[in-house]
């Protein structure tokens, strides 16, 4: 039995946070926004609303698309290093709100990673038989842990949430693989402290880190696979920076009008934003069922990963 995307969803935030409101507040511009990440606006999350919230509408967006429901769910996995407690995390919440009343329900932190280790778990149960349909969502509120008043990062991160529904199916690559690395020497570079609860990056070398990783983590997984870079009808890099995009997809050789650049209308938003990605892409109509799909992310740990997947064909309708 193979593993496969069945439906995916996405919900953001309705308050828009332009370039421009942030001019009014700290010494940037649009222009250097523009020009340095390709970010023109993000979403961020309001008072009282809660991630929870966010992330349960884009899981019942993901079923509607999968034509499925909440009884044809048994795991939730959420990616998030943002969740709106400290404990419990957003699983259990997430999961009530969606109506899914019998289900194993967790938190995942692999931070800007965490959505493609949600997939590898996710094919496992389902490719071993030990679960018949499994939620992946990534979910952050990564405005609750910026520095507002610093302008290297406040311009950079948004709120968002995406759900993948996984099970199985009968032909087709599915979710065919996955790479995994990571380098713990280097996580002073990119952090939050327990207490301050502020996002810190030492931006150039996260940068050249995160286009070195993702170049080469793409390159084994293609490698492993059997294809190269011209056989992907679409590719989705973590959505930080439009030019660590367009560097990695040079390097491996992707055409620029399969690549995903949801980051110039999200930000970045950490977990969430390789399946914002994808739905976005969906919506778009890039990506048709049988397409192959790569993926590729890399954040604080320094944990990266790649995976690719052929986009929502031979579902298992029965059984
Ligand atoms: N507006 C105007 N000027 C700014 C701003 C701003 N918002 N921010 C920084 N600057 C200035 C700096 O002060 C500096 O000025 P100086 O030359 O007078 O000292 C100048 O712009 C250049 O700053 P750099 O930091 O060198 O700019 P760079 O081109 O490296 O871009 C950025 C910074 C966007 C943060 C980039 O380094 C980057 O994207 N890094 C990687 C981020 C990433 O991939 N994160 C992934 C994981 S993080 C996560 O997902 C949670």
């Amino acid at each position: 039995m193979k593993a496969g995307i069945l439906g995916i969803g996405d919900a953001l935030p309705p308050r828009t946070v332009t370039n421009d409101d942030l001019v009014a507040k700290l010494d940037t511009s649009d222009e250097w926004i523009v020009r340095r990440t390709g970010i023109r606006e993000r979403h961020w999350l309001s008072g009282e609303e809660t991630l929870a919230d966010l992330a349960a509408a884009a899981c019942t967006a993901a079923l509607a698309d999968a034509h499925k429901g909440p009884s044809d769910v048994d795991h939730v996995l959420i990616a998030t290093i943002t969740p709106d407690q400290l404990t419990p995390g957003l699983a259990p919440a997430v999961a009530a709100l969606a109506g899914i009343e019998d289900a194993a329900v967790v938190d995942l932190n692999a931070a800007c990673t965490g959505f493609l280790y949600g997939l590898d778990h996710a094919a496992a149960l389902i490719e071993s038989g030990r679960a018949k349909g499994v939620l992946v969502v990534g979910a952050e509120a990564l405005s609750r842990i910026t520095d507002h008043e610093d302008r290297s990062t406040a311009v950079l991160f948004g709120d968002g949430a995406a759900a993948a529904l996984v099970g199985p199916v009968s032909g087709g690559i599915g979710l065919a693989g996955f790479e995994f690395g990571y380098d713990a020497t280097l996580a002073g570079l990119l952090y939050a402290e327990r207490d301050e609860r502020r996002l810190r990056m030492a931006g150039q070398e996260v940068y050249r880190h995160a286009v070195s990783r993702m170049i080469e983590a793409s390159e084994r997984l293609l490698a492993r696979a059997g294809v190269t870079a011209a056989d992907l009808d679409y590719f989705v890099a973590h959505q930080a920076n439009a030019r660590i995009i367009t560097a990695v997809a040079d390097a491996l050789g992707v055409p620029h009008e399969r690549v995903s650049f949801n980051v110039e209308l999200t930000a970045n938003t950490s977990a969430a934003s390789i399946p914002l990605g994808l739905a976005a892409a969906q919506r778009d109509g890039l990506l048709a069922p049988g397409a192959l799909v790569g993926m590729v992310a890399f954040g604080a740990g320094f944990v990266w990963a790649a995976g690719l997947t052929e986009w929502k064909d031979h579902p298992v309708t029965a059984g």
